[in-house]
């Protein structure tokens, strides 16, 4: 199998700036521990693959590295560029990086390998165009999954719509244990040397509009598939997620969604 191409990009097309006021909020919470596995900071040239509305790239250049921003979405693009004017931001799809072997010290993709095809080669990608020895950091949803982040997927069933999950299936062969030593023996299968893995877990705070939003406005695959259903059936999967939000409802009245991901990292090779 191939990678996703024309599909995967289909996803995204059309959506930066509804996901950069949606799901990129609970995307962005691990950035943090991504940065400092790759250790960014003054001296240091960053690519952040995937980067999507640019948090990473922000962040990476608020530590003062020198950071390059590719995605696979024009819009995406375009969006980071006006966002993080300091680092330099273009077009790229995952397997194959338009940059020459070792070209950068660091790379980073925050829930990237979740939205690819062929996860090994990507991740293997990554690895050629960082110096030997060069920190790679990743990102991607643990399987179980947090009970927050099933909610939708849930209202979704509960509409009789059928739902394969919050990304694209994959040939056997590509596929990956979503566990920490499902993504080590990934990395170390793409040639990542001493690979290491642990979760994070953490309560996404969110209004039910904010959250709804990112779903009706066709926001990565699980908005893709809700933005696909007929008006009517929206209404249903709308009427379910109020229903089932009331388990999230906290002390302020938003959501406190628990979340669950899995942060590896690793060494390119020689
Ligand atoms: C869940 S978003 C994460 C965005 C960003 N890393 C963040 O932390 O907010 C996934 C991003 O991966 C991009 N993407 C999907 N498939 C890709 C591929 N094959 N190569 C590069 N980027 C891809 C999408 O366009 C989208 O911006």
């Amino acid at each position: 199998m191939g990678d996703l191409g024309e599909s995967a990009r289909s996803v995204w097309s059309g959506r930066a700036a509804a996901y950069a006021e949606s799901f990129a909020a609970v995307c962005a919470y691990p950035i943090g521990d991504l940065l400092d596995a790759v250790g960014a900071g003054p001296g240091v040239h960053l690519l952040d693959v995937g980067t999507g509305s640019g948090n990473v790239a922000a962040e990476a250049c608020a530590r003062g590295a020198r950071v390059t921003a590719v995605d696979a979405d024009p819009g995406m693009v375009q969006l980071t560029a006006k966002a993080v004017p300091s680092a330099e931001v273009g077009v790229a799809e995952l397997p194959v990086l338009p940059f020459a072997d070792d070209a950068f010290d660091v790379v980073t993709a925050n829930f990237v390998l979740d939205h690819v095809g062929r996860p090994r080669c990507s991740l293997a990608e990554l690895g050629r165009v960082a110096r030997p020895g060069g920190r790679i950091a990743v990102t991607v949803w643990a399987v179980p999954g947090g009970a927050g982040r099933a909610l939708l997927g849930r209202a979704i069933e509960a509409a009789g719509v059928r739902h394969d999950g919050h990304r694209p299936v994959l040939a056997s062969e590509d596929d990956f244990p979503r566990t920490e030593q499902g993504l080590v023996g990934l990395m170390r299968d793409a040639g990542i040397s001493d690979p290491s893995c642990r979760t994070i877990t953490w309560d996404h705070h969110v209004s039910a509009e904010e959250w709804w939003h990112g779903a009706a406005s066709g926001v990565g695959f699980i908005g893709h598939l809700v933005a696909a259903q007929t008006p009517e059936t929206r209404a249903e999967i709308k009427r379910h997620f109020d229903l089932l939000s009331a388990e999230f409802i906290g002390p302020d009245g938003r959501l406190v969604l628990p979340h669950r991901a899995l942060l590896a990292m690793g060494n390119a090779g020689a």
